[in-house]
């Protein structure tokens, strides 16, 4: 066998077929509406690029200590205690290329062959990805539309085995918008009590919720607190996709010491001037901002979802949190609930690009990001109501 087994475990993202032939559709000089990106349309806020700017003028420029400089880990402490209500002390940080890359390397420390994963479907794509990578089994607790797309606690029960080692928390959901209540996160913390199930806590999106406060889990409990590795970021916060900051939290010395040494092997600290840069985004100062932010994305989804639902066919629940519309097509005409071939068409007929429900796990729904400008979205619900006429 010239490749690992590991590696050709991988599968190439359902999405790429859509934007590929998004791409060659604007190459033929068609007008695409694209409201199918993960990523805010905001300018990273001025004073964060002034940061990094100032770094490289004074040259910051050389490697640091591979989990982040001591000022970030010490800011992300203050972050965690001031919005999360989380005491944590630096040396429980780790800083790495985004959050996808915390959720690799969290992966990567606790999983071995044969272990399963317990991930909420629908799910974030990679989740499975990844712990296909580590030789794990990824186990898929499909929720409903009804209860707005969260599992229940005796589902959780009823899914642990002598296997399970690690459950999978994404709120607010990537692709559903779902947030769960503090309620709702004590349950399930009840059924794991005793267990040693790990428990990964993607709150990627904390910053982007638009009705009932948003609650960390490991927040909730000492018990919950020692078992859950808390991943956060600065992509969706404050507009910084591209910066690549991440950074993962754990009371757990050994799972510390065992990424900082998986992180050390591999890609060492993230760049040195994005470090500077973060300190800034994570500053009291910068929360107007990400106040503002947030009312624009409250007035998109506000404005999207109503359009949505005056839709014949399209069905859809009110997002609390994210930049997703999550929206079943299974009364649409034409295609049976099939997302890719709606996706497809909507494409091909329309311009409109939307991420069909089967990449991440379900079909008879698609995916819409409202992160984009109302005229955008104006025009992008007037082409959908023409193709569905
Ligand atoms: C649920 C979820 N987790 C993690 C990530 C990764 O974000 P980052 O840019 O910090 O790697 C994303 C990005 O789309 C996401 O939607």
């Amino acid at each position: 066998m010239l490749y690992s087994n590991k590696i050709l475990t991988l599968e190439e993202s359902n999405t790429l077929a859509i934007s590929a032939l998004a791409q060659s559709l604007k190459k033929e000089g068609k007008e695409i509406i694209n409201l199918s990106t993960g990523e805010p349309d905001f300018d990273t806020p001025q004073a964060i690029k002034e940061s990094a700017i100032k770094a490289i003028n004074e040259g910051f420029s050389k490697y640091t200590a591979v989990s982040g400089i001591a000022e970030l880990k010490s800011a992300i402490c203050q972050k965690l205690l001031r919005d999360n209500s989380l005491s944590y002390s630096p040396s429980e940080i780790i800083v790495s290329n985004g959050a996808k890359h915390s959720l690799f390397n969290a992966f990567g420390a606790v999983l071995n062959a044969g272990d399963e994963v317990l991930i909420p479907s629908p799910y974030w794509v990679s989740y499975p990805e990844i712990a296909k990578y580590n030789q794990a089994t990824p186990i898929f607790l499909p929720t409903t539309q009804e209860n707005n797309f969260k599992i229940t606690p005796q589902q959780l029960k009823n899914a642990l085995t002598p296997h399970t080692k690690l459950l999978i928390l994404n709120s607010p959901s990537n692709p559903t918008g779902s947030l769960y209540s503090k309620e709702e996160l004590e349950a399930l913390g009840e059924v794991l009590r005793g267990s040693n199930v790990w428990v990964i806590s993607d709150e990627i999106y904390e910053k982007l919720t638009y009705s009932e406060g948003f609650t960390s889990l490991a927040s909730l409990s000492d018990d919950l607190l020692s078992r859950t590795i808390t991943i956060n970021g600065l992509s969706k916060s404050t507009a910084m996709t591209g910066w690549r900051m991440g950074y993962l939290a754990s009371k757990d010395k050994t799972l510390i010491k065992a990424i900082d040494n998986l992180q050390g092997n591999s890609t060492s600290n993230i760049n040195s001037f994005t470090q500077m840069a973060s300190i800034t985004a994570l500053s009291p100062a910068l929360e107007r901002e990400i106040a503002m932010m947030r009312e624009k994305f409250r007035e998109r989804r506000d404005f999207a979802y109503s359009q949505c639902s005056s839709i014949q066919g399209l069905s859809l629940n009110l997002p609390d949190g994210a930049f997703y519309l999550f929206i079943n097509i299974q009364e649409a005409k034409r295609f049976g609930g099939d997302s890719m071939s709606f996706c497809k068409a909507l494409l091909e007929e329309q311009g409109v690009a939307l991420v069909p429900g089967v990449a991440f796990g379900v079909d008879g729904y698609v995916r819409m990001s409202f992160a984009t400008s109302l005229e955008v979205l104006k025009r992008g619900f007037e082409k959908i109501a023409k193709f569905l006429e």
